[in-house]
């Protein structure tokens, strides 16, 4: 049994105050809830840590540099994020590739450095709006995955979350079935690259736009484990209804 996750990604929200809501979330979640992640912004991973220790829920950063250490002011190693007591790294987040710059071949460093601090990294891809109305969805997914993954994946290091940059924060959600193909699309590849035995156990989120109301729809496909979730996770009263339609499916 492949494992279902749940990973809240607050992007550049959220003070100190604001982990209250890993206790309320911890309370309202079922008892066969399935992993729960929280990525706050960096400042806040130590408190969050610690906070997180008396619940079930892991905690992740939203990103890593690729280097161990150096001349990098304003960025944050994986070494460093492993020290606050986070698991996880979101790597190659839409946001970073555009707002940031980053490649494919940035990314796949950043997941072998993530690796390399015992992070879990969870390595974000997906199509923008123009691809998509040109079809190039699963061609321009075949590049991401070929570019970003590192050879060494296996489904212990490495979770993938499919994000469709035009679904991100729109409110706009592709139909179940596009999700479906894209997540079959997305095994295929993987097992022809590390071979069906792993290719069956790492874990592909769906990210976009998953709200209370459509969470358990988007977890009806077979290859969906889990989704990574923006403006939903801020809310504890938000995601837990996610997280109990993800233990149900
Ligand atoms: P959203 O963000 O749920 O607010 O659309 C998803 C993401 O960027 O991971």
């Amino acid at each position: 049994m492949r494992r279902k996750l749940a990973a809240g990604n607050w992007k550049m929200n959220g003070t100190a105050a604001d982990l209250a809501e890993l206790n309320v979330l911890a309370t309202l979640m079922p008892a066969d809830a399935p992993e729960v992640i929280i990525c706050p912004p960096a400042p806040l991973l130590y408190r969050a840590s610690t906070a997180a220790q008396a619940t079930p829920i892991s905690i992740g950063a939203q990103d890593c540099h690729m280097q161990a250490s150096g001349a990098f002011t304003g960025d944050i190693s994986a070494a460093m994020i492993a020290d606050t007591g986070a698991a996880y790294v979101i790597v190659g987040h839409s946001e970073r590739r555009e707002a940031h710059a980053e490649r494919d071949r940035d990314i796949r460093k950043k997941a072998k450095a993530a690796w390399a601090s015992n992070l879990t990294a969870i390595i974000c891809i997906g199509e923008t709006l123009e691809d998509h109305e040109a079809n190039n969805t699963l061609d321009i997914i075949a590049g991401q995955l070929a570019g970003s993954l590192p050879s060494a994946v296996t489904a212990e290091n490495t979770i993938i979350a499919y994000e469709p940059v035009w679904a991100i924060g729109t409110g706009k959600v592709p139909t179940l079935d596009q999700i479906a193909e894209v997540h079959d699309f997305i095994r295929s590849k993987l097992a022809i690259r590390y071979g069906a035995d792993i290719a069956d156990m790492i874990p592909l989120l769906y990210g976009g736009s998953v709200k209370p109301e459509n969470a358990a729809l988007i977890f009806e496909a077979e290859n969906v484990d889990g989704a990574l979730v923006g403006g939903a996770s801020l809310k504890a009263t938000d995601f837990a209804p996610i997280i109990s339609a993800l233990a149900q499916s």
